[in-house]
């Protein structure tokens, strides 16, 4: 099958690749660039395990052609913490117990991150919302949400 270069903003670096049309965003990101922290649970769209940012937008990568992404920005769980300093997201998950196994939580991380870009200051039912696209095997919903609301607190200016 004939390939195609695409050029792509991954966690602020320009990455450029020949990929078949066909290929995933997901297998592009995992086989193509080594950014294994993004999952994949179900390959079919209903985990969640592979949601990244595209354009700041939570999609499944597992549902889109890493053609679909050139000239786009994606941001993965790899470009969350800056230097040695965890994201705030990451942070609540560290403070809120918000994992067992892990294995959703690079997606659950990245529909918060989306979440909490459009919206700063969530209510509860807002974060379960934005996360019912994102499955945890372990169900440890109770603490993923603790730690969403956590991290919206913790990135909310300061009132003065
Ligand atoms: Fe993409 Fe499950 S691997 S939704
Ligand atoms: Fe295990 Fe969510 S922590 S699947």
């Amino acid at each position: 099958m004939d390939k195609r270069s695409i050029t792509v903003t991954v966690n602020g670096a320009t990455r450029t690749a020949e990929v078949e049309p066909r290929l995933l965003l997901a297998h592009l990101l995992r086989q193509g660039l080594g950014l294994t922290g993004t999952h994949i649970g179900c390959d079919t769209t209903n985990c969640g395990a592979c949601t990244v940012l595209v354009d700041n937008t939570a999609v499944k990568s597992c549902t889109m052609l890493a053609v679909q992404t050139d000239g786009h920005e994606v941001t993965t769980v790899e470009g969350m913490a800056k230097a040695s300093e965890l994201h705030p997201v990451q942070e609540g998950f560290r403070e809120e117990h918000g994992l067992q196994c892990g294995y959703c939580t690079p997606g659950m991380m990245m529909s918060a991150m989306a979440l909490l870009q459009r919206n700063p200051d969530p209510t509860e039912e807002e974060v379960r919302w934005a996360l019912s696209g994102n499955l945890c095997r372990c169900t440890g919903y109770q603490n993923i949400v603790k730690a969403v609301l956590w991290a919206a607190a913790k990135m909310k200016p300061a009132e003065v």
